[in-house]
């Protein structure tokens, strides 16, 4: 409910503290299965990025999902909510002057699209984990593809719940080829043809 409240201006830009950081903000969002890699790769871009001297924050399910998020589950609604929230603290996270790093499974067309309309153009970076199915349920990196297929986990992506392809990604990361220094290499070209970093 937005009833009966009035959005404050702060006396400090998003630009001034950008400025600040010398760097431009922008949302990297980490997109695919569970066990295609999103982690992995956010986790070694955020290390590269923090090496050069970026200012950074990386956001991730397993881990939200213990906190922030832990009164959702799975249901179709609470992953739009998940979702929702993420794309609210990453904007804050940016209007702070960071560079974000979501890793989030986010099945869904229509909530990624949520989350890239609350940036400016070009801010919002979706990058496709586009690993098969079959490379994922391999790796079961937590045994949760396991579980999934015995019955004992429900609603399982991919499995009995549905993964909506991106269609225009801005990045798409096959990690059922790329190695990981080779995913970072390819973040970070983008990035720097983009202006985000200095080259
Ligand atoms: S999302 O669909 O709402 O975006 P999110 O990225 O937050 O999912 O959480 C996914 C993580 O939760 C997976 O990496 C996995 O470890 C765990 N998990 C537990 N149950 C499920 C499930 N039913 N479907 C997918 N992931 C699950």
């Amino acid at each position: 409910m937005t009833q009966h409240t009035l959005w404050h201006e702060h006396k400090i830009s998003r630009a001034q503290r950008a400025a600040l950081k010398r760097q431009r903000p922008c949302l990297l969002w980490f997109t695919g299965l569970s066990g295609s890699g999103k982690s992995t790769i956010a986790n070694a871009l955020d290390l590269a990025l923090h090496q050069r001297g970026y200012h950074t924050f990386l956001l991730d399910g397993d881990n939200l999902r213990q906190g922030l998020n832990k009164d959702l589950g799975f249901s179709a609604p609470d992953r739009v909510e998940n979702i929702r929230r993420i794309g609210e603290v990453s904007k804050l996270f940016t209007d702070a002057g960071l560079i974000v790093l979501c890793a989030f499974i986010s099945p869904f067309t229509k909530d990624r699209r949520m989350v890239r309309q609350l940036f400016p153009e070009g801010e919002f970076i979706e990058v496709y984990m586009d690993a098969p199915l079959s490379v994922c349920e391999q790796r079961d990196p937590k045994g949760l593809y396991k579980k999934a297929r015995a019955g004992a986990i429900a609603e399982f992506t991919g499995i009995d719940s549905p993964y909506e392809v991106p269609e225009r990604p801005q990045i798409r990361l096959d990690t059922s080829k790329l190695t990981v220094d080779e995913c970072v290499a390819a973040l970070i070209a983008y990035l720097e043809q983009h202006e985000l970093l200095a080259t």
